[in-house]
């Protein structure tokens, strides 16, 4: 496993870290257990870098997240969301009020006196152009309430207002073979102003393993059911957005880049991992050997020009269109 800067924290975190979501909900049934295990693999692994939310599994993740925390010694930072609980889900919702209830909440589900590092959860956009909701945050960190505070962005418009806030540190965003448009301006800007990057969704929800067919189905509680056309939530959050036969067929074309010895999952986060201005890309897991193969894509030789020029026009050809202006 390596390890990168992830932005002007002082922490350095594994380059291939831990998604929570799946082992909270919205992916179909998960077991508890599993899901302790797939935790406890990935700091075997060298993981010492965990994404959850408070509304994954309305707690369920950040109190696994929060046991396996405490029966390890090594250090684990733990990178929690709030904004997402509010209802109506408006940017006037972003209270100091209502963002102290909820850090207090995550703070009870992961047993801890002060969050790691809390992001808003994908705010509605006006909240880019109140800096009041910054302000709040700011005063929670000097409260001892959290150590850190980041956003969890949709575009890189909203990376690129976010970095604006002097003292936030962190930018989650989309970032794959089926999502290159963070490495445009956003990237360039967020490493000038150290600013850390958690690449979420790497494995476009699982369908850049290679392992999904026209056939495959999922549970009706999984958002690649129900969310395949943008549901329940945004549609770039399940499988990045990208028409499920168009991906298929796009994954085909990588597929033949992977060089031997690689799986296709560890061939999508190496790609991820060219990017230096990535702190981190957080694949999802919740069974042990899936952690296990994804923390094995930090150990791969870097990928050749040709082989990153080659996923770039695989891109262009059959992604870019579909996705590149919206996210
Ligand atoms: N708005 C937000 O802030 C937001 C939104 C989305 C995600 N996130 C964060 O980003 C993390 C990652 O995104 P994600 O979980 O949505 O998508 P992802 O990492 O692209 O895909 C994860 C899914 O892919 C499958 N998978 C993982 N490793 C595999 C492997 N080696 N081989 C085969 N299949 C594999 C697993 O599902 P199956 O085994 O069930 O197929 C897993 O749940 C989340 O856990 C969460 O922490 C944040």
């Amino acid at each position: 496993m390596h390890y990168r800067a992830l932005g002007r924290t002082g922490w350095k975190v594994s380059d291939v870290s831990f998604g929570a979501w799946a082992i909270g909900g919205e992916w179909g049934a998960s077991d508890d257990e599993e899901s302790k295990a797939a935790l406890h693999r990935a700091i075997d692994c060298g993981v010492n870098f965990v994404d959850t939310a408070d509304v994954y599994g309305g707690g369920r993740s950040e109190r696994l997240v929060g046991q396996v925390k405490r029966e390890r010694k090594e250090e684990i930072v733990v990178a929690t969301k709030a904004g997402k609980r509010l209802s109506p889900y408006t940017a006037e919702g972003h209270t100091a009020r209502n963002l102290a209830r909820f850090v207090e909440d995550s703070l009870r589900n992961l047993g801890v006196d002060c969050l790691d590092l809390l992001q808003l959860h994908c705010p509605p956009p006006k909240v880019y152009y109140m800096p009041e909701v910054f302000g709040a945050l700011d005063d929670l960190a000097r409260a001892g309430k959290i150590r850190y505070y980041g956003v969890s962005v949709k575009t890189a418009e909203e990376g690129l207002k976010a970095i604006e806030f002097p003292n936030l540190q962190t930018v989650q965003i989309i970032f794959n073979c089926f999502r290159h448009r963070p490495a445009e301006l956003f990237f360039q800007e967020a490493k000038r102003q150290r600013v850390g990057i958690l690449a979420r969704v790497p494995l476009a929800s699982g369908m850049l393993s290679g392992k999904l067919t026209r056939e495959s189905k999922f549970e009706p509680q999984d958002h690649r059911n129900f969310n395949r056309h943008g549901e329940v939530f945004d549609v770039g959050e399940t499988f990045s957005g990208v028409d499920y036969d168009v991906a298929l067929d796009a994954v085909e074309e990588i597929r033949r880049l992977v060089p031997a010895g690689a799986s296709l999952a560890q061939f999508a986060l190496r790609w991820i991992l060219m990017f230096d201005a990535v702190s981190c890309a957080i694949p999802g897991g919740r069974r042990p050997a899936q952690v296990a193969e994804n923390c094995a894509a930090s150990d791969i030789p870097a990928l050749t020009a040709e082989t990153m020029a080659a996923v770039a026009s695989i891109y262009a050809a059959k992604i870019r269109p579909l996705v590149h202006q919206r996210w």
